[in-house]
């Protein structure tokens, strides 16, 4: 039986992974260590329940004695760790958090498997330090080429500079001392559960109330994006066929430019709304939802594209991404419709003032 730290697992990804390694692997024990910041929401996890095979810990993955008391009460012997503050617009207005998770947290989580399992005898084998990381520690890319798993990294804001240092550390803990750790860097996910500050669940949220849909810049900028099923389907591939030490590119193949992301949006909303009476009568609205867009300040440093090589994990691990932008799309708007108390409870008073944010998803004081 599998004993799998999973941290970070009440936020968007973290919690699509353990869904999906709950039903993927049902003899395996799910460790969920989060420390539910504003991004972490146990609604996700809710159809879970505590026992043999799950257990939720709510802590800070800095909390050393913590960890390493979850290391020898669990035995873990893997670790999937999403933990992280994953928001370039807040690393902007407040980097502190992003260096201390992303950073220091990791730092803790690796002095922590290499305590418990380098002084075991017999290494640490059959153990596994998975950490996923991002397509922005290689920096912003021109009009062609690809990130592939040997492109320098150059990471231009505090939420990639401390992500990029998170891989350094990984990598030099497998180098130096053999932990036995591989590491994924992925382009953006979407689908259900994410947080309404990020791009696509923000804009279809507002698309639905009526509410203006904020471009950044001249919308321009390119994204490659990937169902988030598709990532955790990469993610626990790597972990049982990934080699030890390597690092892989995980990504759609899916580039788009913000502006079209955000008029494909507009254009299902209503379509589904010429066909969906109670949508229809739940968010009134005449005309085109386009005509919400409007174009704003721009991100300061704002990245131009990402764009991502995955040969390595189709080649080595015969992993593809299972579904073509459109088709995930679609079932995105289609969640956040079909779940409007997920997303209105978190744009409720109650959360948004309990962390400080505005509706939208903006930080206050952020300028439009
Ligand atoms: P998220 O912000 O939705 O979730 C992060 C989770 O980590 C939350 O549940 C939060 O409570 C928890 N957390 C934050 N600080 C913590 C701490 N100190 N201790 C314990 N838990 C803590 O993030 P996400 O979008 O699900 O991203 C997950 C991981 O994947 C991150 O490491 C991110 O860098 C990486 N990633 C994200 C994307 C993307 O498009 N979202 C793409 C590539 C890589
Ligand atoms: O590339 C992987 C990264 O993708 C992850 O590592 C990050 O954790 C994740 O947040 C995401 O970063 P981005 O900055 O690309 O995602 P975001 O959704 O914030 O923005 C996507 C694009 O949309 C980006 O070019 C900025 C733009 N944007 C975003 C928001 C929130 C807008 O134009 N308007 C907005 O309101």
């Amino acid at each position: 039986m599998r004993k799998v730290l999973i941290t970070g697992g009440a936020g968007f990804i973290g919690s699509n992974f353990v869904l999906h390694l709950s039903k993927a692997a049902p003899d395996a024990r799910l460790v969920v260590l989060d420390k539910l910041t504003y991004a972490g929401n146990l609604e996700n996890l809710k159809t879970l329940s505590e026992g043999a095979n799950y257990r939720f810990v709510r802590g800070d993955i800095n909390d050393a004695r913590l960890v390493e008391g979850l290391f020898a009460e669990e035995g873990i012997d893997t670790v999937v760790n999403f933990a992280a503050e994953s928001h370039v617009d807040r690393s902007i207005l407040g980097p502190k958090d992003f260096v201390e998770t992303n950073i220091l947290g990791t730092f803790t989580l690796l002095e922590a498997a290499r305590k418990h399992w380098l002084a075991l005898e017999g290494g640490a084998e059959g153990k596994r330090f998975l950490h996923v990381s991002t397509d922005e520690v290689y920096g912003s890319l021109g009009a062609t080429g690809l990130f592939t798993e040997t492109t320098a990294y150059r990471p231009n804001s505090p939420y990639a500079a401390s992500k990029a240092s998170s891989d350094h550390l990984v990598r030099a803990y497998c180098h130096t001392y053999g932990l036995p750790a591989v590491t994924t860097n992925c382009s953006n996910n979407y689908g259900p559960y994410q947080f309404p500050e990020k791009l696509i669940p923000l804009m279809v949220i507002n698309a639905l109330k009526g509410a203006p849909l904020p471009v950044y810049g001249d919308g321009q900028n390119v994204r490659d994006w990937l169902f988030v099923e598709d990532h955790c389907k990469a993610i626990a591939l790597v972990l049982r066929e990934g080699r030890t030490g390597e690092t892989y590119n995980v990504g759609g193949r899916n580039e788009k430019k913000n502006i079209d992301i955000v008029r494909t949006i507009c254009s299902l909303i209503d379509e589904r709304a010429a066909k969906d009476g109670r949508l229809r009568q739940e968010f009134p609205f005449e005309g085109s939802r386009a005509s919400l867009i409007h174009f704003v300040k721009d991100r300061p440093g704002h990245d131009r594209r990402y764009a991502i090589d995955c040969t390595k994990m189709e080649n080595e691990l015969g992993w593809t991404p299972g579904h073509v932008f459109e088709e995930g799309i679609r079932k995105t708007v289609d969640w956040y419709i079909d779940n409007r108390q997920w997303w209105e409870r978190i744009i409720s008073g109650e959360y948004t003032e309990y962390y400080g944010l505005q509706y939208g998803g903006r930080l206050a004081g952020q300028k439009q």
